[in-house]
């Protein structure tokens, strides 16, 4: 089953968003299956987001993310890394559709609330740099046969 790494950012967290966020995931019907909060180090945020160090925003997004606590997140379910990405929305919340996360409750590009990965590759990855095998729980929800 696909598996991909959400976080909700400090400022979706400061912003008491936790709770609107994560209920959007598990009322699409997607399983939680990792849950951690945490202030990510800084080493932490530069493997996380070393595919942008060259680029000129790299600086500012790692003292935003190292600034305060994040919820990081590991959700399941058939297409959840695409599926995600379109719960969440474009990259400027600015330019995100109304309906997505980012559209209804962002309006700046460097504070914009959700991280999800972007792909097959960058899920294994990011899942593999926040949580250990062992923090993440092998479950099936009992409702499954009626959502799926
Ligand atoms: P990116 O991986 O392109 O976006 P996404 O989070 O939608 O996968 O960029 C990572 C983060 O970097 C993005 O969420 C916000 C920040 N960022 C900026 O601050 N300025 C920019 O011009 C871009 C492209 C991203």
């Amino acid at each position: 089953m696909e598996r991909t790494f959400i976080a909700i950012k400090p400022d979706g967290v400061q912003r008491g968003l936790a709770g609107e966020i994560i209920r959007r995931f598990e009322t699409k019907g997607f399983t939680l299956v990792g849950l951690k909060f945490l202030q990510p180090s800084r080493e932490l945020a530069e493997q996380h987001y070393a595919v942008h160090k060259e680029r000129p925003f790299f600086a500012g997004l790692v003292d935003f993310i190292t600034s305060g606590p994040v919820v990081a997140m590991v959700w399941e379910g058939d297409g959840v890394i695409a599926s995600a990405r379109k719960l969440i929305g474009a990259t400027n919340p600015l330019n995100a559709e109304p309906g997505t996360i980012r559209g209804d409750l962002g309006a700046n590009i460097g504070r914009n609330i959700i991280h999800g990965s972007d792909a097959p590759e960058t899920a294994e990855y990011e899942i593999g740099l926040w949580f250990k095998p062992e923090e993440l729980v092998n479950w099936t929800p009992t409702i499954m046969p009626w959502v799926h």
